[in-house]
C-alpha cells in the first residue's frame, strides 16, 4: 500500500471532522518540529478491523514497510475508532503545543502542566488528549508510576502493557505510517498478548486483569512466557499490592465487557478469582443468565435502568455464602456500602423470591415487589426463568394498576373519612389485580360492599 492508497483509505475511514483534524495537528506539529502520533487502543482497534477485512478478503495488510490500514468500514468485534476519544503523544511539550493548537482549531484546552497532558475539546463535544512522551518507573510494585517527561516515542511505547497496545500512527510526514517497534502487529495477527518486559506485571499487576479482559474480548491468548509471568505474579500475591480502587475498577471493566463470563473464565484460569477468595469459581451459566434477563428486561421497556455491573458482580460472587461475598466486597474491593448491601440482598433474597414469585397471587406479588430493589428482582429472574411470566406481569400490568376513583369520591358521596377507607380501597385494588373487577362500576360496588361489611355507610 503506497501513500496515495493510504491517504485514500484514511479518508474513507475516519469521518469528518476527525480526519482533517488529525492532518492539521500532524502538520502543525511538523512546522514546530514536534512529531505527533496517534497511540493506544484506537491504533490496535484500527489494525484489528483491517485484519478482519483482510481475512474476509477485501483488503491486504501491508507487510514490508509498515503503513497502517485505516480503511475499515467497521463490521467487527472492535468498536469504530471514532467512537473513542483519541489519544495523541508528542515528542516535545504537549501542553505548550495544545495551547497553540486550541485557537487554530476553535477548541477549548484544559492542561495539566505537571503531568504533561492536555485535552482539546471541540465545539461538537469530541475530545483529543495530548500527552508528552514519557518514561515511567515504579517506586514499589503495584504503586502508580513515577513519570519522567521528555522521552522518545519508543520509550513511551515501551512503558505500555502489551505489544498490541504499543503501536503508534504518525500524524506528521508521512501521515499514517505505522510505528511498531515491539512487533504488536504480528502479535495481533497471531492473537497473542505479549508483555514488553518481564517486570511488567510486577510493576502493574492490574495488567494481568487487563490481559484477561483483552483475551476475552478478542478471543486472544497470552503467549506462553507472558502467561507464565502472569501466573507467577498472581501466585506471588502481586495483586495484593494493588489498591482496592484499582482492583475494583479493573473487575468492573471486565464485567462491563459484552461477554463478562468469558472474562470471568480467564480470571479463573489465571488464578485471579482464587486470589479474591479461595472458593471462588466461575458460574458461567449464571453470568450468561444475567445477560438473558437484562435483554428480557430491556424488552419490557420500563423506565428504570438496572445496575448491570452490580448484577454481574453478584453472579460472579454467588458461589460464596452471602456473608463471605460481603467480606470480599468490603475487604478486597472496597465496594461502596450501598452497592454491597444491594449485592448481599440479591444473594440472600433472590433465591426466596425466585421460588415464591410463581406461586404468589397478583396482589401478594405486587406488595412483595413494590418494596424490592430492581436488581433483587432481576437476580431472582436470572435464577429461575419460570418466574419471568409473573415478574413481567408485575412490571407491565400490576404495578400500573389503579382504581378508577379515590377516597375523595367517597367523601363526595357523603362518606365520613375514617381508617376503613384505606383498607377498603386496598381490598378493592387487590380484587382488581386478581382480575375479578372488570369495570369501574364493579369496582365501586365492591368498594361500597367492603365498607358496608365494616359498618360504614354514607351519612346524611
Ligand atoms: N496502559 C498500560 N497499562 C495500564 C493501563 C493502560 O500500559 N495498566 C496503556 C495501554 O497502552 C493502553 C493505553 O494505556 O492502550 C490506554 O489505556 P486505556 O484507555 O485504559 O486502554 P485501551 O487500550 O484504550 O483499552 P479499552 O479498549 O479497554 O479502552
Amino acid at each position: 500500500m503506497d501513500q496515495a492508497q493510504l491517504r485514500h483509505s484514511l479518508e474513507s475511514t475516519i469521518p469528518p471532522p476527525m480526519l482533517p483534524l488529525l492532518h492539521r495537528i500532524g502538520g502543525e506539529g511538523e512546522r514546530r518540529g514536534i512529531p505527533v502520533y496517534l497511540v493506544g487502543g484506537v491504533v490496535r482497534d484500527l489494525l484489528m478491523n483491517a485484519l478482519e477485512r483482510e481475512k474476509s478478503g477485501s483488503v491486504s495488510l501491508p507487510h514490508g514497510r509498515e503503513e497502517v490500514v485505516l480503511n475499515s468500514p467497521v463490521v467487527s468485534r472492535v468498536p469504530p475508532a471514532w467512537d473513542a476519544d483519541l489519544d495523541l503523544v508528542t515528542e516535545g511539550d504537549a501542553v505548550a503545543f495544545a495551547r497553540e493548537l486550541a485557537p487554530l482549531l476553535s477548541a477549548a484546552v484544559k492542561a495539566h502542566d505537571r503531568f504533561g497532558t492536555a485535552t482539546l475539546t471541540f465545539p461538537e463535544g469530541s475530545h483529543i488528549d495530548l500527552t508528552t512522551a514519557r518514561r515511567e518507573s515504579y517506586s514499589r510494585p503495584g504503586a502508580l508510576p513515577v513519570v519522567e517527561l521528555g522521552a522518545s516515542l519508543e520509550e513511551d511505547l515501551f512503558r505500555r502493557d502489551f505489544t498490541l497496545n504499543a503501536m503508534a500512527v504518525r500524524l506528521g510526514e508521512p501521515f499514517g505510517e505505522l510505528i511498531d517497534p515491539f512487533g504488536g502487529r504480528m502479535d495481533l495477527r497471531n492473537g497473542a498478548l505479549r508483555v514488553l518486559h518481564p517486570h511488567s506485571f510486577i510493576d502493574d499487576p492490574t495488567r494481568i486483569m487487563r490481559g484477561a479482559r483483552f483475551e476475552a474480548r478478542f478471543g486472544f491468548r497470552m503467549e506462553p512466557e507472558t502467561r507464565h509471568l502472569a501466573l507467577e505474579a498472581v501466585r506471588d500475591g502481586r495483586l495484593e499490592t494493588v489498591t482496592q480502587d484499582r482492583l475494583r475498577r479493573e473487575l468492573m471493566l471486565g464485567l462491563e465487557e459484552s461477554s463478562p463470563w468469558a472474562c470471568a473464565e480467564r480470571w479463573e484460569d489465571l488464578g485471579i478469582l482464587r486470589s479474591l477468595h479461595p472458593e471462588l469459581r466461575t458460574e458461567e451459566d449464571r453470568l450468561r443468565r444475567i445477560a438473558d434477563v437484562l435483554r428480557w428486561f430491556a424488552s419490557l421497556r420500563q423506565k428504570e435502568t438496572p445496575d448491570r455491573t452490580l448484577l454481574y458482580l453478584t453472579a460472579l460472587l454467588s458461589p460464596l455464602p452471602p456473608p463471605v461475598a460481603q467480606e470480599v466486597c468490603v475487604e478486597k474491593l472496597g465496594l461502596p456500602p450501598p452497592k454491597t448491601e444491594r449485592l448481599v440482598r440479591c444473594l440472600e433474597q433472590g433465591p426466596n423470591l425466585a421460588e415464591a414469585a410463581p406461586a404468589l397471587d397478583p396482589p401478594a406479588l405486587t406488595k412483595r415487589l413494590k418494596s424490592e430493589k430492581l436488581e433483587v428482582i432481576l437476580y431472582a429472574a436470572a435464577l429461575d426463568p419460570s418466574a419471568w411470566e409473573s415478574l413481567g406481569a408485575y412490571f407491565q400490568v400490576y404495578r400500573h394498576t389503579k382504581l378508577g376513583f379515590t377516597g375523595n369520591d367517597l367523601l363526595a358521596q357523603g362518606y365520613r373519612p375514617g381508617p376503613e377507607f384505606g383498607a377498603a380501597l386496598e381490598a378493592t385494588l387487590d380484587e382488581k389485580l386478581r382480575g375479578r373487577l372488570k369495570t369501574r362500576r364493579k369496582e365501586w360496588e365492591y368498594l361500597l360492599a367492603k365498607l358496608e361489611e365494616q359498618g360504614v355507610t354514607p351519612s346524611g
